[in-house]
């Protein structure tokens, strides 16, 4: 059973739930192969029973490799694929103090439905999704991140026996 998994970190906290999350599933028999999208070639991804895409957020977007990289991905319809996200809390302007507005609070939050538009329009399904937080827009990784990666490595590692191609 394995898992091939992509990530767009810019800052290293990416990489780090990455990581976490491949010594996860290691203790459960299940190899992970992790690789920036940078070092990935999205038409050509190894043979996995699951995948996972992870990008960091930016103005509302996954960064712009994510985007790209997702954009190009080549998979069988029905692929099944999960999201493991990082994203920070919008936080109060500098000089007023004032909290972004509902609007850009909601667009902030957009970096998985958009990842999910762009994999769902490839015929993929997603199993599973989440986000862990960093504390300030570039990091660290809230506290208690690792039980986090953890509890999802439990829902996706069953997962994993699903898909058969
Ligand atoms: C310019 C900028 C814009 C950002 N925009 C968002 C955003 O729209 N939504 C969000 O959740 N996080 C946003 N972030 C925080 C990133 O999600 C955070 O830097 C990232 O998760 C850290 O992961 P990495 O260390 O793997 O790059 C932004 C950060 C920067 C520097």
């Amino acid at each position: 059973m394995s898992i091939t998994y992509c990530h767009a970190s810019k800052f290293g906290n990416g990489a780090a739930v990455a990581e976490h999350f491949t010594q996860a599933m290691a203790a459960k028999g299940i190899t992970v192969d992790v690789s920036h999208v940078r070092d990935a070639d999205p038409r050509h991804l190894p043979r996995a029973d699951l995948y996972i895409f992870s990008s960091p957020g930016r103005m509302g977007r996954p960064i712009g490799a994510a985007r790209r990289f997702l954009r190009k991905v080549q998979l069988p319809p029905g692929t099944p694929y999960a999201l493991l996200t990082t994203a920070s809390t919008p936080q109060p302007d500098k000089k007023t103090g004032e909290m972004p507005s509902e609007e850009s609070m909601a667009r902030w939050r957009r970096v998985r439905p958009i990842m999910t538009e762009l994999l769902d329009a490839k015929g993929l399904r997603k199993v599973a999704e989440d986000t862990v937080q960093v504390t300030g827009l570039k990091g660290p990784l809230e506290a208690g991140w690792e039980e986090k990666v953890d509890a999802f490595a439990d829902r996706v590692a069953p997962l994993t026996g699903l898909h058969r191609s």
